[in-house]
């Protein structure tokens, strides 16, 4: 069995969970690798939608091991609650559920951090408020981190806590003498609580997957958000705080990168974006307008915030620069569907600035900021393509916008997704 890695070329929410449970089975385990509960994972099976933020969406299938890699950021109480949901669900859940004792935990402190940094006076991200961030900052800062493994030890953990509550409390008071303060010895007992469910899924997950696939086991790495999102190689600073392309596998499991053999670049027939950051395609054209209606057919609404996504045309040139990061070596196109009965549809195949054409991304936020799009207009397809399963059955129009983009990327198209079900999928070659 092949190591694979689902990637997302734009900036999240590509859906890329339905690719990660169409993949599940050919793999023994599925493995998140970054990010924590800032993802949205959507898997709709059936008459069931499942919507998962923390765990890996290859936890719905209960004969496949799913691993939350060291390079995630854990709160532990929203782990149980997305176990507790699938229980309820019928879901099985026990021991193929892991998570990696070097993985670092979210306290209600990082939460609050993130709220004051996002209401203060300097950058506003437009962040999920899950305290992605904060729980990172600390992670590098080294000091006041906390990793999974050490809260096996009751007394250790207390003794640690401790100080750093009483620091972090007078460095919220610092931001905002409104700020919220907390308490180490309520943290304590309800991060201990938590724990003795937690403690039978927790493991040196970096050596169970390096034996695995040492041993010829398929691990299929599942990443969070998009690459535009990637701390170093996104629209830094509007990013997310770990690195969501192929760069984090490495880091953020222990699975030497060699090892995957199958990179899949997931993208949308459009683009998102949720949050603030550069945007040149977005479309701005008011409730009537082509960016309200692809909101509105695509259910472009945030999974963990509710807000609405940004929308606009697909940008070949953001999309191009995300397949030659990841390495990616083939496309999955998810939601064509979404694009059905519009006259034209466009595609960004370079840049304008300062009256100079160019084609490639640029590193900086504030230079995208100023980059205007250059497009190119394609015919649009008329009437339902959710019940097309071969490539035979799309209207000619949209095998020619498909075509279009893995041309413009210069990747074979290798997954249509025309609907959110599992069987509204075809595969092209
Ligand atoms: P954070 O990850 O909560 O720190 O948010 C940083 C940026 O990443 C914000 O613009 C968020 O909207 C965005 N973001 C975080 N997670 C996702 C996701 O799963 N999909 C899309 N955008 C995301």
């Amino acid at each position: 069995m092949a190591c694979t890695c689902v990637v997302g070329l734009q900036w999240g929410d590509e859906a890329k969970g339905k690719i990660v449970d169409l993949l599940t089975e050919s793999h023994a385990f599925v493995v998140r690798y970054n990010g924590g509960a800032n993802a949205g994972h959507t898997v709709v099976s059936g008459s069931q939608t499942f919507k998962l933020s923390l765990l890996p969406t290859g936890v719905l299938r209960p004969n496949v091991r799913s691993v939350i890699g060291n390079g995630v950021v854990v709160y532990p109480p929203r782990f149980l609650e997305e176990v507790s949901n699938l229980r309820q669900a019928g879901v099985s859940v026990g021991d193929n559920l892991l998570v990696s004792d070097r993985a670092h935990v979210i306290f209600p402190y990082h939460m609050e951090e993130e709220r004051l940094n996002e209401g203060g006076e300097g950058k506003t991200i437009g962040t999920t408020g899950r305290g992605i961030g904060p729980c990172y900052q600390d992670k590098a800062g080294r000091h006041f981190a906390v990793r999974l493994g050490e809260m096996l030890h009751p007394q250790h953990f207390r003794e640690r806590l401790g100080p750093i509550v009483e620091r972090k409390n007078r460095l919220l008071r610092a931001l905002s003498p409104e700020a919220r303060v907390f308490d180490a010895d309520t943290i304590c007992a309800d991060y201990l609580a938590c724990m003795e469910q937690i403690r039978p899924h927790v493991a040196d997950t970096s050596r169970l997957l390096r034996e695995a696939s040492d041993e010829g086991q398929g691990i299929l790495f599942e990443a969070a958000q998009g690459s535009l999102l990637d701390v170093d190689h996104g629209t830094y600073p509007y990013v997310t705080s770990s690195n969501s392309s192929t760069a984090g596998v490495w880091s953020g499991t222990g699975v030497p990168a060699r090892k995957i053999e199958r990179i899949i670049g997931v993208i949308k027939a459009y683009s998102t974006r949720v949050g603030r950051g550069p945007f040149p395609t977005e479309l701005n054209d008011g409730p009537e307008g082509i960016g309200e209606r692809i909101r509105r057919t695509g259910r472009e609404y945030g999974t963990v915030t509710g807000r609405p996504r940004r929308c606009g045309w697909f940008d070949a040139v953001a999309a191009r620069y995300s397949a030659a990061l990841n390495d990616a070596d083939e496309l999955s196109v998810m939601l064509l569907d979404v694009l059905s009965d519009l006259p034209e549809l466009r595609i960004a195949v370079a840049y304008e600035r300062d009256g100079q054409r160019f084609e490639h991304f640029p590193t900086d936020a504030s230079a995208l900021e100023q980059c205007h799009p250059i497009y190119e207009t394609l015919p649009g397809w008329k009437g339902d393509i959710s019940t097309a399963r071969r490539l035979a059955d799309l209207p000619a129009a949209a095998r020619r916008y498909v075509d279009r983009l893995g041309e413009l990327l210069g990747l074979p198209v290798t997954i249509i997704s025309v609907g959110p079900d599992r069987a509204q999928t075809i595969f092209a070659k």
